[in-house]
């Protein structure tokens, strides 16, 4: 680290701003935004800073640079772009003894500006000492990502109970306590969820709550881990896997995704391939209620999305029937991911203006399915669990008028790196489960949309069925 990190209060101190360009117009913006009094000097402005003249919110002095314009400022900022101009204004300032930076200069400057993440009163800035403004760049944008949007709501929130807590609690180990327990609890997330009067309610209620251990309450999130691809996840789904004490996931969550667990939380795989009830149903709930109830955070962690053929609505009732506290996380279901990975649009402006998500495996073994409604035409059917019912799915839906003819794609380990795309047609799927020994995860897509699925992938098997 080359340069010492610190921020600079300038609320009502005058700065220096010399240029009007874009890059004038950026720095502007923030040194507004930080209500500083800001003065530019340039001959020609863009009209963003002229509206700002005009607001009154900045002066604008309409002519070059002098170096009387130093008098008085507590920084200064040279945007001209102008070669000679800036390393004119760098001068002065080093001459004077005043704090200059001059935009992409740092040669020229004595401090740096940071890449920024501004969330209210969280703010993040990076510097790559120069090195590479673009790294930074990127890096800044991760941040943007991990964090969430509202964060600078949760540290306004804590800061509105900063003098109470303080007023309340002599200790600084226990106030420090406190505030964990909250940042990390059912109070920060009623804020992040904006449940302020929730959240105002609980605090008070800490507050007040005589000194001594805290009994946090657990929280049961219910997520969808999406259909493999770790980088499918959604960042909801993410921060709560990194946030979890204890995971509990399937059988479909991949190694790449539950890489990202905690190395301290604890994973409890409760399996579940059809075949293989490592832990049955009851087993699972009993599971989640008990750890939520000692307090734990626990992540449910489901293929694809918990509500789609992943019995997540009878984890839900379940755990709101005992009283704990639960949220649930979307996740790319393996229909919407697959089709994607597979370059196969579910439904298409000419063969298909509907799509059905239907299991292949109904709770007796059989599937339960509407079958005249599963074959109408221009209508895409996306079975889920069907490769072990594939010569009843495909006899019925012929039997129920859709044409033997009717392309099928068959996708094995959709958007993992060993994904199979096989096409071929409705009459044909019995045959393609067999010849291509397609395994579990798979899924069966029917209807004329599965012929655009990308040919590449799906050459093969459309070449040894033309073949044969
Ligand atoms: C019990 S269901 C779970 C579905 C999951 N909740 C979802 O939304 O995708 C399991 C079935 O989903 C399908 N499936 C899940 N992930 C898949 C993948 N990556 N590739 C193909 N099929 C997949 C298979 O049909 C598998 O047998």
């Amino acid at each position: 680290m080359n340069n010492f990190p610190a921020f600079l209060r300038l609320r009502d101190k005058q700065v220096l701003l010399v240029g009007g360009g874009d890059a004038a117009v950026a720095k502007a913006r923030l040194l507004l935004a930080v209500e500083a009094d800001l003065m530019v000097i340039a001959p020609k402005v863009h009209p963003e800073i002229a509206a700002w003249a005009v607001a009154g919110q900045l002066k604008w002095t309409a002519r070059s640079f002098r170096p009387s314009d130093l008098f008085n400022s507590s920084v200064v900022f040279s945007a001209t772009g102008l070669e000679q101009v800036d390393g004119e204004v760098a001068a002065e300032a080093t001459l004077t003894g005043i704090a200059i930076n001059v935009v992409d200069r740092p040669e020229l400057s004595s401090f740096i500006v940071p890449a920024i993440v501004d969330r209210g009163a969280i703010t993040v800035a990076i510097s790559s000492d120069g090195a590479s403004p673009v790294l930074a760049r990127r890096l800044r944008e991760q941040i943007e990502l991990l964090l969430p949007a509202n964060i600078g709501s949760l540290a306004s929130f804590l800061r509105s109970f900063r003098t109470a807590v303080r007023a309340k609690i002599d200790s600084f180990d226990a106030r420090r306590r406190i505030w964990e327990e909250v940042i990390d609890g059912p109070i920060a997330r009623d804020v992040l969820a904006g449940r302020l009067s929730n959240a105002r309610e609980a605090m008070v209620s800490r507050i007040n709550r005589p000194q001594g251990r805290f009994e946090g309450e657990g929280h049961v999130a219910i997520v969808g881990a999406g259909p493999g691809d770790p980088e499918l996840l959604t960042i909801k789904a993410l921060r709560a896997i990194q946030d979890a004490d204890i995971v509990v996931h399937d059988r479909l969550v991949g190694q790449g995704i539950l890489d990202l667990i905690r190395r301290d939380a604890q994973r409890i795989y409760v399996g579940k391939a059809m075949s293989d009830h490592s832990v049955p149903q009851d087993g699972i709930n009993d599971l989640l209620v008990t750890h939520a109830r000692n307090g734990k955070r626990v992540v449910r962690l489901k293929g694809g999305d918990p509500f789609v053929f992943g019995r997540g609505g009878e984890e839900l009732e379940v755990l709101r029937a005992a009283g704990v506290e639960t949220s649930v996380i979307p996740g790319i279901t393996a229909a919407i991911g697959c089709a994607a990975s597979a370059g196969l649009p579910l439904t298409h402006r000419d063969f298909a203006s509907a799509v059905t998500f239907v299991t292949g495996h109904g709770v007796d073994g059989e599937p339960d399915v509407d079958w005249a409604a599963l074959a109408r035409p221009q209508h895409t059917a996306v079975i889920y669990m069907g490769l072990s019912r594939a010569s009843t799915l495909s006899e019925k839906l012929i039997a129920h008028g859709r044409s033997p003819g009717t392309p099928v794609a068959i996708i094995e380990n959709g958007t993992m790196q060993n994904e199979r795309v096989l096409i071929g047609t409705l009459s044909g799927i019995p045959d393609m489960v067999r010849s291509a020994q397609v395994g579990a995860p798979a899924l069966i897509v029917v209807g004329e949309v599965a012929a655009l699925a990308d040919a590449a992938r799906g050459l093969a098997f459309q070449a040894a069925q033309q073949a044969g």
